[in-house]
């Protein structure tokens, strides 16, 4: 049987493809409110400047390509099962390939109607502000917002409690529940982290492979290939 491999990503791992991290020096949240764009009440607050914001991600996003990271991670799945659960809302891990992905915050791609039960691909489009959806509701991005529940939250546990190897990529480990998803992975398992920048985590378990995504991975590929 092939070994589990779960990759636990964040924005890191797209920097390299010209997408902006969060919490970086230059991140997102050094231009924006991230109450005011990416939470529910900023949602209901203003819906037209959120819209605005993900319309912008969008545009970005068009104009962006996989890196040798999310390429490395799709090519794994020749040798390995791989799963990858990621925070990111870009489709790069989706276009490197991928073929299972738990989009835990959501996808940019997709648009929805306010409880989340219709969704419809809107691609790299802008949503224009005001469109109904079918149940009358305004349709918003699909994105899981501070404040709101995050429903793949148990697929995801699952994965990683059966995981042989676990791979964290590109972030910061901030934003809870996904912070805390390596901590389901079983005693025997392998942790790795493939970050540049110190990454606020304390588990003695967990194997630091301090270089960018596009390095840390190919090094790191040629370490999993040892263990078959
Ligand atoms: P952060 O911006 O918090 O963290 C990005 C991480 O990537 C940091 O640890 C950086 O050191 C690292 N990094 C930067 N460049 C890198 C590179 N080339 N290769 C590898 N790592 C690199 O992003 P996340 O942890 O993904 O949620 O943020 C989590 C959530 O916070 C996001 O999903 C988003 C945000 O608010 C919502 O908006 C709901």
């Amino acid at each position: 049987m092939k070994k589990k491999i779960v990759i636990l990503s964040g924005a890191g791992i797209s920097a390299e493809s010209g997408i902006k991290t969060f919490r970086d020096s230059g991140g997102l949240w050094e231009s924006y409110d991230v109450q005011e764009v990416a939470s529910i009440d900023g949602w209901y607050a203003n819906p037209q400047l959120v819209n605005d914001f993900y319309n912008e991600r969008r545009k970005q996003l068009k104009e962006a390509e996989p890196n040798q990271a999310h390429r490395i991670i799709a090519e794994l799945e020749r040798d390995f099962d791989v799963t990858v659960i990621t925070q990111n809302v870009d489709d790069l891990h989706d276009r490197a390939g991928s073929s299972h992905i738990i989009h835990l915050h959501g996808e940019l791609c997709k648009i929805c109607n306010e409880s989340k039960s219709y969704t419809v691909d809107i691609g790299y489009e802008p949503l224009e502000y005001g469109r109904l959806a079918p149940d009358g509701t305004l349709f918003r991005p699909f994105i899981v917002w501070f404040g709101e529940a995050v429903p793949l939250l148990l697929d995801a546990i699952n994965e990683v409690k059966t995981a042989d190897i676990v791979i964290i990529i590109g972030t910061s480990l901030n934003v809870y529940p996904a912070a805390s998803l390596f901590e389901y992975a079983p005693r025997n398992s392998l942790i790795y982290l493939i970050d540049p920048n110190e990454v606020s985590v304390s588990s003695s378990r967990i194997e630091w492979i301090k270089e960018k995504a596009t390095v840390g991975m190919e090094l790191l590929k040629t370490k999993l290939y040892d263990l078959l």
